[in-house]
């Protein structure tokens, strides 16, 4: 049989380690299954060897464990259409990726993992339509911010029940910090600075049941906040003002290594602790989506003390106005600015971690209060995006945002503080799906002070469901008061759509 994968994030080194074929006394497999990446003729499929954390299985041998992977067209894997060995390597926890190719468009596929006679659970994906076909319907969650620690995975639970063609999951998968006021369960151990420290912060998410039952359901593609390093963190800036640049890149590379470990990601680039996580997707002529890395080459936030990256409430503050100031960093605005004037879908879909739209406050004397880690506190980078949706004519734009713990769905305008210029773009942020939200006071008031934003609710948690079609996008925010129980149903908080050719949401 073909063998029809590849083996990414690193070779492992065979000179360092033996090869091991251990018989488990534990099932290897706690942490799951997922597969992520659907392109038309490839998905990345992922496992991690290990044994549930306080087992009496111990630690895995520090060696080469063969592991086989299986895909076929049912469930009972009655046929196998692709197989291989890939080999679990102790310097990448045991962690392995395969990027299965030569696939089929547009159908699913069922996979599993075996090792020492102990079968995974059998996860299900789905490819990408081919490239240029014409597609009926296109069916996405999008989903962010799950702080293990305040809230139990239910939106998952049924997330994993939809029919679904991916999960668009648009940050801060974990979180690196607690908040005592909403613990309703613990993290593992305090912050993680260490690589074996991050690995066993994801091993904490990973084994939870209902998200392990969302990555076995659905193709995931991710883009990454804050969180899954530090809060706030811009480029090689932290908060910690003892923390140099230099040492914090040695935190951000241990993050990074253990995310890239933990999730279905065939990395781009991956050297000296930079990795390229921004990326591109299609489903046939329906849609193409933009997943960016806001984190990663960001400037520091506007008026920060020193070397120090936090977001702030800014009044009056210079720095906000500075046309240097990006997110996305020079190259990713080119490749993106240049992949939207060219992308052949006939719907755009921006996935990014924060709100785009404007949500800042005005106060007396006329300026705004604004929070200076979203897009807010960088307007210019903002404005560039946004008029060259403008200039070029793109239609049929919409942003796909999380992060700021609300449902929110606004009119994303080319100037977005003229309330006379044209809306270029419609917005979706998804509520978190367990994170706490802000007050109902503060959402009223930054509500009353921006009428471009047309619902937005920080009280529930929850996700959106997107279904995507050539005449619209209709989109479904799910959600659940909070604090979220362990068995608390979700109901439909609101209803969107957007038609094409007709840029903003209508409430429906
Ligand atoms: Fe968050």
């Amino acid at each position: 049989m073909l063998l029809a994968a590849q083996q990414v994030l690193s070779a492992p080194n065979t000179h360092r380690w033996r090869v091991a074929h251990p018989q488990w006394r534990d099932n290897p497999f706690a942490l799951g299954v997922a597969s992520g990446q659907p392109r038309a003729d490839s998905v990345v499929l992922w496992t991690r060897l290990m044994a549930q954390p306080g087992g009496d299985g111990g630690p895995l041998p520090a060696a080469l464990l063969p592991l086989q992977w299986q895909v076929a067209h049912d469930p009972r894997f009655a046929r196998i259409v692709r197989s291989g060995t890939v080999l679990a390597d102790p310097a990448q926890g045991h962690s392995v990726r395969v990027q299965v190719q030569h696939l089929t468009p547009g159908r699913p596929y069922w996979y599993r993992f075996l090792s020492g006679g102990v079968a995974s659970p059998v996860g299900r994906t789905r490819t990408a339509p081919a490239d240029g076909a014409p597609v009926d319907r296109l069916r996405l969650a999008l989903a962010s911010c799950q702080h293990y620690e305040q809230g139990w995975f239910t939106a998952h639970r049924e997330i994993a029940a939809q029919e679904l063609d991916a999960v668009v999951f648009v940050g801060d998968y974990i979180y690196d910090s607690s908040n005592l006021r909403f613990r309703l369960r613990s993290h593992e151990a305090d912050s993680p600075c260490t690589l074996d420290e991050f690995r066993a912060r994801h091993a904490t998410y990973k084994a939870d049941p209902d998200l392990q039952a969302c990555h076995a359901a659905h193709p995931w593609i991710l883009a990454w906040d804050d969180h899954e390093v530090r809060n706030d963190y811009a480029g090689q800036l932290s908060d910690e003002e003892d923390l140099s640049p230099a040492a914090f890149v040695q935190v951000r590379a241990a993050a990074y290594q253990a995310y890239f470990e933990h999730q279905p990601l065939a990395p781009l680039h991956w050297q000296s602790g930079q990795v390229r996580m921004h990326d591109h997707f299609r489903w046939g002529r329906l849609a193409d989506l933009w997943m960016l890395d806001g984190r990663q080459y960001r400037s520091q936030q506007p008026c920060n003390p020193g070397q120090t990256a936090r977001g702030r409430v800014r009044w009056r503050c210079d720095t906000l106005d500075d046309s240097t100031r990006t997110v996305l960093g020079a190259e990713q605005e080119r490749w993106l600015h240049d992949g939207l004037r060219s992308g052949s879908g006939r719907w755009k879909l921006i996935g990014q971690a924060t709100q785009i739209s404007p949500w800042g406050v005005p106060t007396p004397d006329g300026a705004r209060l604004v929070y200076s880690d979203g897009w807010d506190g960088y307007p210019a980078a903002r404005a560039r995006l946004l008029s060259h949706l403008h200039q070029h004519g793109l239609e049929n734009v919409v942003f796909l945002g999380g992060d700021v713990h609300r449902h929110v769905a606004a009119n994303v305008r080319a100037n977005v503080f003229d309330p006379q210029a044209p809306v270029v773009a419609s917005e979706f942020v998804t509520s978190s799906l367990t994170t706490a939200g802000i007050p109902d006071p503060l959402m009223s008031w930054i509500r009353r002070s921006n009428p471009d934003i047309l619902h937005a609710r920080s009280d529930e948690r929850g996700y959106m469901l997107l279904d995507v079609t050539d005449r619209s996008i209709h989109c479904t925010a799910r959600a659940t008061g909070f604090p979220v129980l362990a068995h608390s149903a979700l109901h439909t908080q609101a209803r969107f759509r957007v038609e094409a050719g007709r840029a903003g949401p209508q409430r429906e």
